[in-house]
């Protein structure tokens, strides 16, 4: 049998005293999407730091396709893409030129013909050689999209991705993921509209102070609460497990 995508065994994560996630263990299959939910400071972005050698795990072993995240690093991060939380970006450089540097840097021969096809799928073409610090926000956002990808990962990781980004830009990056999906890319997203996952996901994890507390394919986990949002799902099992860290 082929190994999950992605295999978290026992991670912990402390930042000096605190805990921010504590033995956590789960897997992604491929082909799937996988929404990681959970409140502000749940641990969501570390793990994917610790899954994409951002961060290193204080305890415990990650695998992607089957190799070790810690030796066998440089294979995995070329198995990776991270599209990150927070926006960042080289100020003079123009998107093109991002682009082809990106692909230096991941160890892929730069090609000007899918750099600008990437452009293109991601509507950034008028902007292709405007300096980078003049994109508004969601058009930076996008460009970040587009650089998690100049390497064609096996699985991307996608850190809050439709922030600040228009309705129809939102909608876009929806049918992208869904064709990424279609082309073999695993996915994991995180997100605080709980509507994207319910539309995307076909599992979702439920992540609470560095604790999962729930792992389960969204059809049986709305089938299970029957004609509820998922919306309402969350908030509820947020809300129970707030209540029994207070007792
Ligand atoms: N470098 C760090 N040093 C110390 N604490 C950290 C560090 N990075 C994260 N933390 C803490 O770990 C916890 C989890 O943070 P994390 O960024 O993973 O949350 P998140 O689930 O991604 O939240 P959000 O929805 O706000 O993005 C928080 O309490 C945060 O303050
Ligand atoms: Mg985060």
């Amino acid at each position: 049998m082929k190994p999950p995508v992605l295999r978290c065994r026992h991670v912990v994560k402390r930042y000096g005293k605190f805990t921010a996630l504590e033995d956590l263990s789960l897997e992604v299959y491929e082909g799937e999407i996988f929404a990681l939910l959970g409140p502000n400071g749940a641990g969501k972005s570390t793990l994917i730091h610790c899954i994409t050698g951002l961060a290193k795990q204080s305890e415990g072993t990650i695998e992607v396709l089957g190799f070790d995240t810690t030796d066998d690093f440089r294979t995995t991060r070329r198995l990776v893409g991270l599209v990150p939380q927070e926006i960042n970006y080289d100020p003079f450089f123009t998107p093109i030129e991002s682009l082809m540097i990106q692909m230096g840097l991941m160890g892929v021969k730069p090609n000007r013909q899918r750099a600008e096809g990437l452009l293109k799928t991601f509507a950034l073409d008028e902007k292709r050689d405007a300096y980078t610090r003049t994109l508004s926000g969601g058009m930076k956002r996008r460009l970040l999209v587009a650089k998690a990808l100049v390497h064609e990962p096996r699985l991307l990781f996608l850190d809050e991705p439709t922030a600040g980004v228009d309705v129809e830009l939102r909608r876009e990056l929806w049918l992208e993921v869904e064709e990424l999906r279609q082309a073999g890319t695993t996915i994991v997203l995180t997100t605080h509209y709980i509507e994207e996952a319910e539309k995307l996901a076909d599992r979702i994890g439920i992540l609470h102070k560095g604790e999962l507390l729930l792992v389960e394919s969204r059809e049986s986990l709305m089938e299970r609460h029957g004609g509820r949002s998922l919306e309402e799902i969350y908030l509820e099992l947020i809300q129970k497990a707030d209540g029994r860290r207070a007792a």
